[in-house]
């Protein structure tokens, strides 16, 4: 497995005006931008490929990923030769590819647009607007999909009354060790169509027949192509697993989740001393 494909196309509505100039992948997470997180997940995981899913309108998407040796040597010139061979590795220790998709038709559709730069013969989707504490729970998936040659995704339970915001699974088995089969899944269900209340979080595992599935799909939730509609039809024919998530999830997706994964990321790789005071004498400011 070596290619991590990264929907990133969209406008980021929820965090205009910021998103009119910034993309939203790029916003910062302390120090770092959140795109750059679930990369770094996924290097972790053995990935040495990024294939991002960009658009016109985001330029400074590819931006972030150009070689920049102005900076370099002066980062270098003044000593700080850590933070340049930092800037150095982004895109030469693992490869980065963009493609675009100008016309945004669902995320059945901006999976689909990578098909061309993926290599092997399972890949991984990973949403941007999901920041996962550490690469153990993609690793797991990894090795699902390579024991069963069956494409595989990230699970979580959910209160019932959240699940119309997802996708949905309905397990085939009980689940064992955080492994379960999967006999159907649905995009959006209403609370009581749901199969469970077990969601699909933003990490898949595919194997690449997958594109196969995408360029039949029809409009489903939505109006949208909608990749649980292609895993849903690869399921007819192959083994589908789902892995639940054992490590922390953030989702960064509406201004408020943002901020507080930036908060809580920030505490937990001890990047901003004197922090936890810091908030401790804001929380008591607006205590009531
Ligand atoms: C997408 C998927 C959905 C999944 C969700 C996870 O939905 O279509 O199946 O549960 O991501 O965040 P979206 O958030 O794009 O509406």
């Amino acid at each position: 497995m070596r290619t991590l494909v990264i929907p990133a196309a969209g406008l980021g509505t929820r965090f205009l005006p910021a998103t009119k100039a910034v993309p939203k992948e790029l916003m910062p997470i302390g120090p770092i931008p959140a795109i750059q997180l679930v990369i770094d997940e996924a290097l972790g995981a053995g990935i040495d490929h990024v294939v991002i899913v960009g658009s016109a309108a985001k330029p400074a998407l590819e931006e972030y990923f150009a070689p920049r040796p102005d900076l370099e040597r002066l980062l270098r010139e003044k000593g700080n030769d850590a933070m340049a061979d930092r800037l150095a590795s982004i895109g030469r220790d693992w490869r980065v590819s963009v493609v675009h998709q100008d016309d945004p038709k669902g995320l059945g559709h901006a999976v689909g647009c990578a098909s061309g730069s993926v290599e092997g013969d399972a890949f991984v989707v990973s949403l941007p607007d999901e920041i996962m504490s550490g690469p153990e729970f993609l690793r797991k998936m990894i090795d699902v999909c390579t024991n069963t040659s069956g494409s595989v995704v990230g699970l979580m339970e959910v209160d019932r009354s959240e699940v119309s915001a997802y996708g949905v699974v309905a397990p085939a088995a009980e689940m064992v060790d955080g492994i379960v089969k999967i006999e159907d899944l649905v995009e959006k269900p209403s609370v009581n169509d749901a199969p469970s209340s077990l969601i699909i979080i933003g990490r898949y595992v595919l194997t690449a027949d997958i594109f196969d599935e995408i360029a039949r799909l029809t409009p489903g939730a939505g109006g949208e192509l909608q990749l649980t509609d292609a895993i849903r039809a690869q399921a007819q024919r192959a083994p589908l697993h789902g892995v639940e998530t054992m490590v922390n999830r953030w989702d960064t997706g509406t201004p408020q989740g943002f901020l507080a994964a930036a908060v809580e990321i920030a505490l937990v790789h001890g990047w901003a001393d004197g922090l936890e005071s810091q908030l401790r004498v804001v929380l008591d400011r607006h205590r009531d």
